[in-house]
């Protein structure tokens, strides 16, 4: 052996001693895979080793080339071991630390629960569904038309006063009353027509019992014969589903433009079962929803013959039903947001 060789020797030496303590070392995979990249690697130092074959003469050549690929394989199976006994480890740590205690109570997710709005909503469309009433919803933004003209209230009505109206231009605004639909439902649909429609309204108004955005639900029944009788029926029947078994309804004049004539609806106060009580301010009554025999101007503006055929419509404000139902003192409470408040209304089921 040659001084060269000897040199070639005591490196290869080398290289497998610090390659075994590198690894020896490695505290963790990633660091071990480091330095089996910085010996292994296509960069690494066994491929220097290889780049080294060509100066060398060619009768020493496989002789190189075995001591080469001898160190290779040893640093390959050094490496591997040593993965294997970190994996080892890795895992048997992990098995200490991450212990599961089975009798440890589990951790309750919280559950999330309807809107008082959506359940009433929901409550509201179930009783009238029951009664045969199809859903029909319209459009939030509204024309004039729809919203005031086609329910007799032209431009210079005072009725107008009656809702302060947000308008988007001279001829759209953001409907004000969920009777827009009613309009939409007559243009479409030939009698019998028994509808339902539910959806937002807006108007600038804001105190505790009033909300810039609120939700109606509106009611319109149109068919031969249809009298107020019927109404007064059917009011009947949401006010006990609604309210309480013996809840009772009364109606008192009022006025509408559209209806004609047309009443306030009052159901006896389930607070105190008609007696007087703070709720109903001692009159043993609460104002729930405007109605009335379809004006037959409105019908003739929708192409129906008010000779023929007569309706009764009933809007409602379902925020004011959720406050009377669960007691709710000021509206803001219902779009707070405030999960100490919303957490009341779960139902069981
Ligand atoms: N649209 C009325 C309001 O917002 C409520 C109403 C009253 C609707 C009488 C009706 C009705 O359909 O017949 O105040």
């Amino acid at each position: 052996m040659n001084d060269e060789e000897k040199q070639d020797d005591k490196e290869l030496d080398e290289a497998l001693k610090n390659a075994i303590k590198e690894a020896e070392e490695a505290e963790n995979s990633r660091i071990l895979y480091e330095a089996k990249m910085r010996f292994l690697g296509r960069m690494g130092i066994v491929m220097n080793f290889m780049k080294r074959m060509k100066d060398i003469p060619p009768e020493k050549r496989p002789s190189f080339g075995k001591q080469i690929n001898a160190l290779r394989d040893k640093l390959e199976a050094e490496f591997a071991a040593r993965e294997e006994r970190l994996k080892k480890r890795e895992m048997q740590k992990k098995i200490e630390t991450e212990k599961i205690d089975v009798t440890m109570p589990g951790k309750r997710t919280a559950k999330g629960a309807l809107h008082p709005v959506t359940l009433v909503k929901n409550q509201l469309v179930d009783i009238f569904a029951g009664m045969g009433f199809e859903i029909f919803e319209g459009p939030e933004i509204e024309t004039d038309y729809y919203n005031f003209t086609a329910l007799n209230t032209p431009a210079d009505h005072p009725a107008r006063d009656m809702q302060d109206t947000f308008y988007i231009s001279d001829n759209l605004l953001l409907r004000t009353q969920t009777s827009a639909a009613q309009i939409r439902a007559m243009e479409k649909k030939k009698p019998p027509i028994k509808m339902l429609s539910p959806g937002r309204v807006f108007r600038s108004d804001d105190d505790a019992t009033h909300s810039p955005m609120f939700h109606q639900m509106e009611g319109l029944v149109v068919d031969r014969g249809i009298t107020m009788c019927d109404l007064k029926g059917m009011l009947d029947e949401f006010a006990r589903t609604m309210f309480s078994g013996n809840s009772k309804t009364r109606l008192r004049p009022s006025y509408f433009p559209f209806t004609e004539p047309s009443v306030e609806v009052d159901v006896s106060c389930s607070a105190c079962g008609g007696k007087g009580c703070s709720l109903c301010k001692g009159t043993g009554w609460i104002e729930v929803l405007g109605a009335g025999i379809v004006n037959r101007r409105v019908l003739e503006n929708c192409g129906i013959d008010a000779d023929e055929y007569s309706g009764f419509a009933f809007g409602m404000g379902v925020e004011r039903i959720a406050m009377l139902k669960y007691g709710i003192n000021n509206i803001k409470l219902l779009t707070e947001n405030d999960t100490r408040f919303l957490g009341q209304f779960k139902e069981e089921n």
